[in-house]
């Protein structure tokens, strides 16, 4: 070790960069468990930012040229300069030994950050929708969710009470990208990438949820689970994990060689003294039971019943001559109602007792009129009469049918699936399945409104009909699965930072409409172009960045639109939507929802922004997420020094601070009071003087450097 340390040291004069990277690498090498999961972190992750402009000092990569389908030139370049008139870049190459430069055009250049390097993000609204009052807003930002979970370590540190995310399954086909570059089957670091990618972002993730009582739900698939379950028990060491087993498509799926998948796994870390809660579960959420049928009542409810079953025994040895001490007679009123007696075992060669007046014998005869045997002896039989586990069906050519509650069906009835609710006029009992029992879910899940293709893909395609999307999930199971967690927490905040088509704001809104709650979901997703449309796109010449391509992008084509749709009631091209939610309740999907959404794009600002109102604009969505998303948000900096919306302040000169804290003692609902100030002393003052539950937060004069995350990756 010390002959590494000395290398490194060495490094280090040499070139301190690469020394301090060397040294991050052999600590992380050297704090490794013996056990657990060793994978290569690939630091740092880069992504590509199409839509940020190029200042000097951004490191770049040359585009293709446009129309080709070839990967571009991977080098990353500095941009040393910049001439606007020519609209050229003088470039120089980064991590080589030789000093290499060219003049590029800026339109052939994209931005690459890379994890390590700082940002500062601002938000820029794209829209919104509102039919929620005073409800707060879902959002959808469009972005890098790395980054954009940085940003909410701002706004919402320790106060997430769900996340739900469904990530790439890494399935190797093009089911996503890593340093802008697709992950195939045959690349050998395709595991160690997608774990490298997962920790980032979870480790990002903790840091949001409340410690005190929240939940991390992450799908899975085969491809990944197990070393998606290490992953998870590392990060979140202190948390219960719990895998479930959900079917998502019972015809099932090809897996080349193996067992045809009908089921993913749905991770889920318990975090403080979160836990499932008891809800009022269908019969579709019992484990199977033996004896016990799933059908439906005449409302289409689903219902139980313990399956009666023939006395007589089928199959092996259920011929007289094996079994001759189950072979008796059973004598029956003669119109079917009841057993009156249980004869007694008739051995091969005694005489077969004579009919009683005023009964019907009941031999064990097949059908075919040959000597069967009964499933149990008399005694046994009288026993299970006394219990009510025995009662006569049809009447056949040799008396009745006699049926009986099996040992798994009988013990299904005492359990509390069943109630018994009496016996009927034989002695049976009359037993019904519970519907309304509040109970824990088991953690396997074979429920029929998960079905993917039916309640992601065919429902979304109603939604936004003639837009395609991979793989939504069903709609039901996100509800389903957050119902758990969030039902007893009508303010719950909700996070999905792999949100595609938007599948968990819909769950959301559904479980507000359920209660009337407040629930609002934070969704976030990049604007990534599906795989094979890329190819189509790139040959018409386009390029990211494109207005023509970004357009077709998941986030803006797919995610916001969705949202967008399932509030309003109508399709993109203004059309009610077609259909009825049938699920724990039912309604035209076209009513759509009371709620209220915004959507936005994450941006990349200069750290040296001149322009303060610019700076200002870019974070003024960041301090209303922070305050609750509910409400008027402060757009500009107040032209007399100070602001008030509905949950939050803004005071932006200090001296104005009298009038301020007069308003902030008259609004009702404010919860946080911005104070724009680099003088601590003043801040202090003034956050004295708020009242009680309004959370003074300090902002730096130049507004940015409040939001500077860098990763130290
Ligand atoms: C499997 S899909 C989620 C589907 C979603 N649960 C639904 O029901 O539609 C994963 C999504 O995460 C997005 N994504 C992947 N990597 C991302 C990243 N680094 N930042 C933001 N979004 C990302 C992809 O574009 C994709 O839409």
């Amino acid at each position: 070790m010390s002959r590494l340390t000395d290398l490194i040291a060495q490094a280090k004069a040499k070139d301190t960069k690469l020394g301090a990277d060397l040294d991050r690498e052999f600590k992380a090498l050297s704090s490794r468990l013996p056990f657990g999961l060793n994978f290569e972190r690939h630091s740092p992750e880069a992504v590509e930012l199409p839509l940020r402009p190029i200042r000097k000092g951004d490191k770049v990569r040359m585009l293709p040229v446009r129309g080709s389908t070839k990967k571009g030139d991977q080098h990353l370049w500095q941009v040393k300069a910049i001439h606007k008139a020519k609209k050229l870049a003088d470039l120089e190459l980064l991590g080589t030994a030789e000093v290499e430069t060219q003049s590029v055009a800026l339109e052939d250049l994209v931005v690459v950050a890379e994890f390590r390097d700082t940002i500062y993000p601002g938000l820029v609204s794209t829209g919104k929708v509102e039919r929620g009052a005073d409800k707060p807003y879902h959002t959808v930002i469009n972005g890098e969710n790395y980054h954009v979970l940085k940003a909410l370590t701002y706004t919402h540190r320790g106060k997430v009470d769900a996340i739900y995310i469904d990530p790439p399954y890494n399935t190797g086909a093009k089911d996503w990208k890593y340093n802008n570059d697709y992950v195939e089957g045959d690349d050998l670091y395709r595991h160690s990438k997608w774990l490298a990618m997962m920790e980032r972002r979870l480790l990002v993730a903790k840091e949001l949820l409340n410690p005190a009582d929240s939940v991390l739900i992450v799908t899975i698939d085969e491809k990944e689970y197990l070393r998606l379950g290490l992953l998870l028990e590392q990060t979140f060491p202190e948390a219960t994990i719990q895998m479930v087993s959900s079917v998502i498509n019972p015809k099932g799926a090809s897996r080349g060689t193996g067992f045809r998948r009908t089921d993913e796994y749905i991770f889920v870390a318990m975090v403080g003294k979160a836990t499932p809660v008891r809800l009022e579960l269908g019969p579709e959420w019992s484990s199977s039971a033996a004896g016990v049928t799933a059908s439906q009542d005449n409302n289409g409810a689903a219902e139980e019943t313990p399956e009666w079953t023939s006395m007589m025994r089928r199959g092996s040895h259920a011929a007289r001559s094996e079994r001759p001490g189950l072979y008796f007679p059973i004598y029956a009123a003669p119109d079917g109602s009841r057993i009156l007696e249980v004869g007694e075992s008739v051995p091969i060669g005694s005489p077969i007792p004579s009919d009683r007046p005023g009964t019907t014998t009941i031999w064990p005869r097949r059908s075919d009129g040959s000597e069967g045997v009964w499933q149990v002896g008399p005694s046994e039989l009288r026993n299970r009469i006394e219990q009510g586990r025995v009662r006569l069906g049809r009447a056949t050519a040799y008396g009745f049918v006699v049926n009986y509650l099996p040992d798994g069906a009988y013990a299904a009835v005492l359990s509390d699936r069943f109630e018994i609710i009496g016996r009927a006029d034989d002695g049976s009992i009359i037993a019904r399945g519970r519907r309304d029992t509040r109970r824990i879910a088991p953690s396997q899940w074979k429920i029929p409104s998960h079905n993917a293709s039916e309640h992601g893909t065919a429902l979304l395609s109603t939604l936004l009909p003639r837009r395609a999307f991979p793989f939504p999930k069903s709609l039901f199971a996100v509800e389903d699965t957050l119902r758990f967690f969030v039902k007893e927490k009508p303010r719950a905040v909700i996070l999905d930072f792999f949100s595609g088509s938007g599948t968990t704001a819909h769950a959301v809104m559904r479980l507000n409409h359920q209660d009337g709650g407040h629930r609002h979901c934070i969704s976030v997703t990049n604007n990534e172009v599906a795989a094979d449309e890329q190819k189509a796109l790139r040959e018409q010449g386009l390029r990211p960045g494109d207005a023509e391509w970004e357009k077709h992008g998941i986030c803006d084509y797919i995610t916001k639109p969705r949202v967008q749709a399932a509030i309003t009631g109508n399709t993109p091209g203004g059309e009610p939507i077609k259909g009825d939610y049938k699920f724990t309740d039912e309604f035209p999907m076209a009513e759509g929802f009371e709620e209220n959404a915004e959507f936005f794009t994450l941006t990349y600002e200069a750290k040296d922004a001149v322009n303060h109102n610019l700076a200002y604009a870019r974070i003024a969505p960041l301090l209303w997420l922070r305050a609750g998303a509910q409400g008027k948000r402060i757009d500009k900096l107040p032209a007399d020094g100070w602001a008030v919306a509905d949950t939050y302040g803004l005071l932006s000169e200090v001296d104005k601070a009298t009038p301020f804290i007069k308003a902030v003692n008259k609004a009702k609902e404010l919860r946080v009071a911005y104070i724009v100030t680099d003088d601590d002393r003043r801040f202090q003052a003034i956050a004295k003087r708020l009242p009680d539950g309004v959370v003074p937060v300090r902002l730096y004069e130049s507004y940015l450097t409040n939001f500077s995350f860098a990763n130290g990756e």
